[in-house]
């Protein structure tokens, strides 16, 4: 038998014994860029997270660096929609345009973007969609059109958010046959259809107008396809395979991080996002405490990296000391 509280008695006897600790290297915040200039635009269900227009989040990036930020994960709202989402694969598109803006700004600044119909076209589905069916082998041609045109302008990470299957490898073999040998993948492999999601498609405008998601993303009773999904990603080409959400998928994380060698990644997304800025608002919460319990929490699982939309915030806090 052991007096455990041996090695609790004070902070440094705590911190001698700590297992995990958040790297602020390996944690990404999500950007969301629109078209115009000096346009800065509240999202209500995400206080303290803005859109963008190009000028003004250079400006915040330049911020977001100065403050020890490594990397973003960035997202288009296109001025115009149909049904091919022209505006994901345009040479001139929002984030196109976005990433060699920052490219040329900030040349080691780390670009990873978004690759989904969903936001692009006007019935919000994440691949084309003919009314009544989701045409997944359709979509793959686009998925890797969209991929290509985010290397082309420098992106260094895409991550392909959309659930068809094998768009890992058709995205792979775009980005080799254009020689684009430098472009990582990171693929959203294990993505629960989540109620979760519900801020973020207020802030991407990319909510489906019909139906739901549930014929493409995981269901959240199940876990045994989350390895099967995440295996067969890498078999197709991922570098990094990616959990999402976090909070209530711990359990994901876990298994993936036991049985797979790739980094994972966790993404904390809006919806959990959302619930700790409104209990803090009401001071129902420390913000501070619960946001580095929740993402040490997602570490521990066995995340490597973490998306979320605390990490500017979390930047300007000495995590240090806790
Ligand atoms: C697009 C996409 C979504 C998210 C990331 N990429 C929304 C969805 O699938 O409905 C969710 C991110 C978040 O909630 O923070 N497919
Ligand atoms: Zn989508």
């Amino acid at each position: 038998m052991s007096r455990y509280r041996l090695l609790r008695k004070n902070k440094a006897m705590r911190y001698l014994v700590e297992e995990t600790r958040l790297n602020v290297n390996q944690l990404i915040q999500p950007f969301f860029v629109i078209e115009g200039s000096k346009k800065k635009e509240t999202i209500v269900s995400m206080p303290g997270i803005y859109r963008f227009s190009g000028d003004l989040l250079l400006k915040e990036i330049e911020k977001y660096i100065k403050l020890g930020g490594k990397a973003g994960l960035f997202f288009g709202l296109p001025n115009k929609k149909d049904d091919l989402a022209r505006g994901a694969y345009s040479e001139t598109g929002v984030v196109q345009k976005m990433i060699r803006q920052v490219k040329k700004n900030f040349p080691k600044f780390l670009i990873m973007t978004d690759i989904c119909l969903c936001a692009y076209t006007k019935h919000g589905h994440c691949g084309i969609f003919d009314g009544e069916k989701i045409d997944n082998d359709k979509s793959l041609p686009l998925l890797a059109k969209m991929a290509l045109s985010h290397a082309g302008a420098g992106a260094d990470i895409v991550a392909p958010s959309d659930m068809m299957d094998f768009r890992i490898a058709a995205i792979r073999k775009a980005l080799e046959d254009n020689h684009f040998k430098d472009t990582a993948i990171l693929s959203y492999a294990v993505k629960y259809a989540s109620a979760y999601y519900g801020p973020f498609r207020e802030a991407a405008d990319s909510k489906p107008s019909s139906g739901d998601r549930k014929t493409y993303q995981m269901d959240y009773a199940n876990s045994r396809e989350a390895l099967k999904e995440a295996k067969q990603d890498i078999v197709e080409g991922a570098d990094m395979v990616m959990v999402k959400p976090a909070l209530a998928y711990l359990d994901i994380v876990s298994l993936l991080r036991h049985s797979l060698s790739v980094p994972i990644v966790a993404y904390n997304v809006s919806g959990e996002y959302a619930m700790v800025k409104a209990a803090a608002q009401k001071k129902w919460i420390n913000e501070r405490d619960i946001v580095l319990e929740n993402l040490t929490a997602i570490k521990r699982a066995g995340a490597d990296i973490i998306i979320s939309y605390h990490t500017q915030e979390i930047l300007s806090w000495t995590i240090n000391d806790r």
